[in-house]
């Protein structure tokens, strides 16, 4: 891997793309102190040039280097989670170029949690900013192939580093106006971390940045997908059925009747677990020739919440409303 790692250091500092592997989900990255590096992101991905990047760093110590009027709480978080599955938004150092933030005053940073990550982001000895590595609204990648199916030609190198283990997007926190707030949740929880500042975060005000992940609509199948409470599901999947539809069920339960033209995948019964193979099972049922999508919709729990949040606005940019 020593090879592989120089020559993605290589193509980094040439200015090119180089996805790699993360806890959450693969990322799209480039040089992020180089604009034009940063510019090629945007037109691999297709997504519009005001949705900031997450700057990916080798260590916490290095968020003085991208940020500026850091406060206490941010090195509390950091010291706590990073390496981990949680992004800072902090106000920006002048080190941050505007391509990298869409010209917000402030800027995303995060230490994965991943080997890969790790060395690539010690050996290339900078920040990376890298988006999920798909393409503008829909599945992020969570191995090395779903990255060449959504990007193909576009990206000079894949790292590969096995299926990502968290499986969902990093947890974001907005420290750079007072209060922390949640805007995008995620693995780590608002308990955990109101457990290390000792104030529970808000959900972001009126006046939140913009989070593209945040759109209604985003991580979506190109199959209609909708999310239905436990008692609608099989009157759903009935109806669905008889009127000649082939249909694909995510639920928490096994399949209670064979029928022909349903497909039923058992998720696991734990959010973590869960996490772990939603946008696999997602991206399989996309491919798989079903008309319809019909996935039980989880608790109401925090522990749920980062899923529930992927699972409706997975349904929203699908095309059809979740009912729940
Ligand atoms: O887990 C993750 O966060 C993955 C891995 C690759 O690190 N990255 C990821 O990046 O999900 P992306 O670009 O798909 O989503 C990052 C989100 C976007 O919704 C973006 O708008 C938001 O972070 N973001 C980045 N910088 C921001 C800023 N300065 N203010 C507010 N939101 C920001
Ligand atoms: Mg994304």
């Amino acid at each position: 891997m020593a090879a592989e790692i120089a020559r993605a250091v290589a193509l980094l500092r040439a200015g090119e793309l180089v996805a790699f592997p993360t806890e959450t989900v693969y990322g799209l990255g480039a040089d992020a102190a180089n604009p034009q590096a940063v510019a090629k992101i945007f037109a691999a991905k297709e997504r519009p040039a005001n949705h900031p990047l997450i700057v990916h760093l080798a260590a916490a110590a290095d968020i003085d280097d991208w940020a500026r009027e850091i406060p206490d709480a941010a090195y509390k978080l950091a010291t706590a989670f990073w390496p981990g599955p949680l992004t800072l938004i902090l106000k920006r150092s002048a080190k941050v170029p505007d391509a990298v933030t869409g010209g917000q005053d402030t800027v995303g940073l995060r230490v994965p949690d991943h080997p890969l990550a790790l060395e690539l982001l010690s050996e290339f000895n900078g920040g990376i900013a890298a988006p999920s590595a798909n393409r503008h609204g829909r599945i992020s990648p969570t191995t090395a192939a779903h990255v060449h199916r959504e990007l193909g030609e576009t990206v000079s190198m894949v790292l590969d580093g096995g299926p990502c283990q968290v499986g969902i997007e990093s947890t974001i926190v907005d420290l750079s106006r007072g209060a922390p707030a949640i805007l995008r949740p995620g693995a780590i929880t608002a308990a955990d971390i109101s457990r290390v500042l000792g104030v529970a975060p808000g959900e972001g005000g009126k006046d939140k940045p913009r989070v593209s992940g945040s759109l209604a609509s985003h991580y979506a199948p190109e199959t209609r997908l909708r999310v239905l409470g436990r008692h609608s599901l099989l009157p759903a999947v009935q109806t669905a059925l008889a009127a000649g539809q082939r249909v694909a069920v995510i639920a928490r339960f096994s399949r209670p009747w064979d029928a022909t033209g349903l497909d039923w995948v058992a998720a696991p019964e734990d959010a973590k677990g869960y996490a772990f193979e939603l946008y696999a099972t997602l991206r399989m049922l996309d491919e798989s020739g079903a008309d319809l999508i019909l996935v039980e919709a989880p608790q109401s729990t925090e522990e749920w919440q980062a899923v529930a949040d992927r699972l409706q606005r997975a349904a929203r940019g699908s095309g059809a409303e979740d009912e729940t």
